[in-house]
């Protein structure tokens, strides 16, 4: 019955949605899913959108700037009592750079763009603050509109790997047309690593398959709030979906206790520290034939800042639209570096890129782990 086993295939095709929600701070969709009333944190999905890129077309409807749970009939935009929305979880400085961590499911991983957002309009998030209180589809628009004003970039922060930068534009590096847990969604056999963090499945909380968490930093606005939202928003590439969470939080004044602590249910699987983990370079560099990309640094892999010892990047991947140089090298986890990248001319004559001096520390993570930089010269 060929028509039936394609159905079969369409239905589950159909259940492997992109999965993940934001986990630190602790999202309103976190405290549901532990107080055990979303049994699918990860499956809070604002679809169908339009298609990558330009998903954020379609209006935020009922999912509003926080979330609609259809699978359990849950929205995070109304505070629920005793659960989340009466209180911030966690009071931070104006100004301040803080962890972030949003969890992925493995079986859902649909590459894009992620970001923070803040939205600096008291009137419109108290909306979603008043215990009792749904938001009209009109506050939720307005909501997410001052949101996607109030977007904190990557680049706020220095020395951060902003592998999917909210402000950049198609072409770039950082324009994430990947998977966050592998960096290699259109990388045949370079595919199974284990996510941005390196941490083993199962680090962060899904209910499907198990979570890779991707944790980045972010700089508050210089902002005061006693209790206001920071949003977290994926736009993914494969899937025309969106997901959208929120957490209370505070910034400056106002005094709160902190949150307790959790333990993250964890899966550990089996896990093999990998002894080698293998990392990848991508540079994006524009460059005329006769000229060659190379990569020098502090440690004897990297030529012990020799640049006679440099170690050439690859121009396979070189296109006019993404003029990517690449490498990969097999370091040790832990392992500290600085480096720069060096334009090299048929002649041997040597230019450096800017200063400073770019660093790295190679995570770690099970056998086969890789991670990968993507950077541009400068
Ligand atoms: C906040 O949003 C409301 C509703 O859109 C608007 O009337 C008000 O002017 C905004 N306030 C500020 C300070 O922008
Ligand atoms: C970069 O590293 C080299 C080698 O350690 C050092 O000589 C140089 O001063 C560094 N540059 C900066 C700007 O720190």
């Amino acid at each position: 019955m060929k028509f039936s086993s394609a159905l079969a295939a369409l239905s589950a095709a159909t259940l492997v949605h992109g999965h993940g929600y934001m986990t630190l701070p602790k999202s309103r969709t976190r405290l549901g899913s532990e107080s055990g009333i979303d049994t699918c944190p990860e499956c809070t999905i604002l679809e169908p959108v339009s298609a990558w890129p330009d998903l954020d077309i379609a209006p935020v409807g009922r999912s509003g700037p926080c979330g609609f749970n259809a699978r359990v009939g849950v929205d995070y935009n109304t505070p629920r009592s005793g659960l989340w929305g009466n209180s911030p979880v966690q009071r931070f400085q104006p100004g301040q750079v803080i962890d972030v961590e949003w969890c992925v499911d493995h079986n859902g991983d649909h590459g894009g763009m992620f970001t923070y957002r803040l939205c600096q309009n008291q009137t419109l998030v108290d909306k979603f603050l008043t215990p009792g209180y749904i938001p009209t589809s009109d506050e939720k628009q307005q909501a997410e509109d001052c949101f996607e004003a109030g977007t904190l970039k990557c680049t706020d922060v220095s020395g951060q790997n902003c592998g999917f930068n909210p402000d950049c534009s198609p072409g770039q590096a950082c324009w994430r047309n990947d998977w966050f847990t592998c960096n290699a969604f259109q990388g045949g056999d370079r595919r199974g690593c284990q996510g941005v963090d390196n941490k083993p499945r199962g680090s962060c909380f899904t209910t499907i398959a198990g979570g890779y968490p991707v944790t980045k930093r972010i700089r508050l606005p210089n902002y005061n709030s006693a209790h206001t939202l920071l949003s977290f928003k994926w736009n993914s590439f494969q899937t025309g979906q969106i997901y959208l969470s929120c957490a209370d939080i505070a910034i400056g004044d106002g005094s709160i206790t902190p949150p307790p602590s959790t333990t993250i249910p964890s899966n550990p699987g089996t896990c093999v520290p990998a002894s080698t983990v293998a990392v990848t370079f991508n540079e994006r560099a524009t460059t005329v034939v006769g000229q060659t990309i190379k990569v020098v640094g502090s440690i004897p892999q990297l030529g012990s800042w020799n640049p006679a010892a440099a170690v050439t990047l690859s121009a396979a991947g070189y296109t006019n639209s993404n003029p990517v140089w690449s490498t990969t090298l097999d370091l040790a986890p832990g392992t500290t570096f600085t480096y720069k990248f060096v334009r090299v001319e048929s002649n041997g004559a040597i230019a450096w890129e800017s200063d400073p001096n770019r660093s790295f520390t190679v995570p770690g993570g099970c056998e086969g782990a890789k991670a990968s930089v993507d950077s541009a010269w400068r």
